[in-house]
C-alpha cells in the first residue's frame, strides 16, 4: 500500500476540497409543471381555440388593482387613466367605469385622434410636449365628435420656446388652446427647470388671450427606482414634493391665479401615485401600467398589485438541448453541468419585453441567442411541457408590448370572454 507524503496529502486534499466546493455549486434540477392558476388558464385558451401568440389579459385580477387604484384616490385625489400603457379603448372604458374617471392622459398625435373621436366626452392632458406641427396637424384634421379641444384638451408645453410656437399657432388658427405646463421635479426629462422660465411664460400667456393656463404637470416616478440606501430614496421623494410645491405656489401667486378656478396639477405615474392623496400640492394622480403590473412594477408601493396580462404562446417543439452542429459540445458541456440546460422548449415566436413566468424554471439559453420567429428555452424537463402546450410570460412594460398580439383574450373565470382589438402599434 502507497502511503502519501505529508505535502502529498495537503494537495490531494485541497483538489478534493475544491472539486467537492465546485459540485456544491453545480445547479440542482428545478421547475415543475403549471401550477393551477396557469393550468386552467392553459386550458381556457385551448377551449377557445387559441394557437397564436396571444396577449391574456385576466379581468378580475385587473379588477382588483382598479380597485385598489380607486381606494386610494377616491374622495382625495383624482386619477387619469395613462392610455399609452393601457392601448385598447375596451379597457379604457373598463377603467373608466370601474374607477368613475373620464381623464386620460395620451402621448401620441394617432392616440389623440383616437381618444378624442371615440371618447368624446374625455378630458385630456398630453403627457408630453408635442412637436406644435403635430398640434397644428389635429386642428387640421381632427374629425367631428362632439369632442371640444378648447373645453377638453391640455397641450404640454415645457419650454418658453415651445410656447411660443404653441401662442403662434393659436393665433392663425384663432384657436382657444388650453396650456399646461410641465414642470421639472427631479426626474430631469423636461419641464420648466426654474421660476425664471415659468415666469417668462406667464407672461407669454399674459400677452395672448387665445392662450389659456390650465395647470401644471411634474412627472416624479423616478423617486421609486432609486435605492433605499441612506435614505436617497426618501430625499429624492421629499425634493419632488417641495418642488411641485414651489411652482404650485408661484402660480397660485402670479397674475395667472383664478384661471381657471380649479387647475389641473397632475403628478404621480404607477410607483409613485401612492405617495399622493392631496394633502401636497398636486390634486391629481395619472395612473396606466399598475393596473395590469408588468414586472417593472414590481415596486414597493405596488406589493398588493397583481401581474394581469401574460403573453400566451404555444410549444412547438421539446426534447433534449442539442447545439447545432459545430457547436453541440458546448451544449453537451452545458447540459452536464446544469440540469436546467438539459432540456429545450422551442416556443411560437418570442424575443419579447417579457419574462417566462410559468411553468416554473425555464430561461433563456446564453448559448443560443433569441429569436423573434421560435425561441428556445431551456429548463430541467420538470416542467412536462408537450408541442401545443402554453407557455406563459410576463411583460416587463405594458406600453407597446400590450399591442403586439393583436386582439386581447380577456380571461374571467377560467375561460376567455372576449377579445378586445388593440390600439394600432403608432408613435
Ligand atoms: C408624464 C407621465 N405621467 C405618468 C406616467 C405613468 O404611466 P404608468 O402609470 O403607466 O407608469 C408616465 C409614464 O411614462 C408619464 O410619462
Amino acid at each position: 500500500m502507497a502511503y502519501l507524503t505529508r505535502r502529498q496529502f495537503m494537495g490531494a486534499a485541497t483538489v478534493a476540497g475544491s472539486v467537492g466546493g465546485v459540485a456544491w455549486l453545480q445547479p440542482t434540477p428545478s421547475g415543475a409543471p403549471h401550477e393551477p392558476y396557469f393550468a386552467t388558464l392553459n386550458h381556457a385558451l385551448h377551449q377557445a381555440g387559441i394557437g397564436t401568440p396571444t396577449m391574456v389579459l385576466d379581468l378580475v385580477r385587473m379588477r382588483h388593482n382598479a380597485d385598489q387604484v380607486k381606494q386610494h384616490v377616491q374622495g382625495r385625489i383624482q386619477l387619469r387613466l395613462v392610455n399609452k400603457s393601457l392601448p385598447c379603448l375596451n379597457l379604457l372604458h373598463e377603467l373608466s367605469l370601474l374607477t368613475g374617471t373620464q381623464r386620460q392622459m395620451v402621448f401620441s398625435l394617432p392616440y389623440l385622434h383616437l381618444i378624442t373621436q371615440h371618447k368624446p366626452q374625455s378630458d385630456v392632458l398630453l403627457g408630453k410636449p408635442l412637436p406644435v406641427a403635430a398640434a397644428a396637424h389635429y386642428y387640421a384634421s381632427r374629425s367631428v365628435s362632439g369632442f371640444e379641444p378648447a373645453k377638453q384638451l391640455q397641450w404640454l408645453v415645457d419650454t418658453p420656446e415651445r410656447l411660443k410656437q404653441y401662442s403662434d399657432l393659436a393665433r392663425a388658427q384663432q384657436q382657444t388652446m388650453r396650456i399646461n405646463i410641465e414642470i421639472d421635479v427631479g426626474l430631469h426629462r423636461g419641464g420648466v427647470p426654474d421660476l425664471a422660465a415659468m415666469q417668462t411664460m406667464v407672461q407669454m400667456i399674459m400677452a395672448e388671450p387665445l392662450l389659456q393656463w390650465a395647470g401644471l404637470m411634474g412627472y416624479d416616478a423616478h423617486t421609486e427606482k432609486i435605492p433605499e440606501l441612506i435614505g436617497l430614496r426618501q430625499e429624492a421623494r421629499l425634493h419632488a414634493a417641495q418642488t411641485y410645491k414651489r411652482f404650485a405656489d408661484y402660480m397660485q401667486q402670479s397674475p395667472l391665479k383664478g384661471s381657471p378656478a380649479g387647475p389641473t396639477l397632475n403628478t404621480g405615474g404607477s410607483p409613485s401615485f401612492r405617495l399622493h392623496d392631496g394633502m401636497g400640492a398636486a390634486n391629481e394622480v395619472a395612473v396606466g401600467s399598475a393596473m395590469v403590473k408588468p414586472t417593472d412594477f414590481d415596486t414597493p408601493l405596488l406589493s398588493d398589485f397583481l401581474p394581469a396580462a401574460f403573453i400566451a404562446t404555444p410549444v412547438l417543439k421539446t426534447g433534449p438541448f442539442v447545439a447545432p452542429d459545430g457547436v453541440e459540445f458546448f451544449s453537451r458541456m452545458a447540459s452536464a453541468w446544469d440540469a436546467n440546460q438539459r432540456h429545450s422548449v422551442f416556443i411560437y415566436g418570442g424575443q419579447w419585453m417579457a419574462q417566462p413566468v410559468s411553468p416554473e424554471g425555464l430561461s433563456a439559453s446564453a448559448l443560443i441567442g433569441k429569436s423573434s420567429n421560435q425561441q428556445i428555452l431551456l429548463g430541467s424537463g420538470k416542467q412536462g411541457l408537450r408541442p401545443d402546450d402554453f407557455v406563459f410570460l410576463r411583460p416587463t412594460q405594458s406600453e407597446a408590448v400590450l399591442q403586439q398580439f393583436g386582439d386581447i383574450a380577456v380571461y374571467e373565470h377560467g375561460r376567455i370572454t372576449d377579445m378586445w382589438p388593440v390600439f394600432p402599434a403608432q408613435a
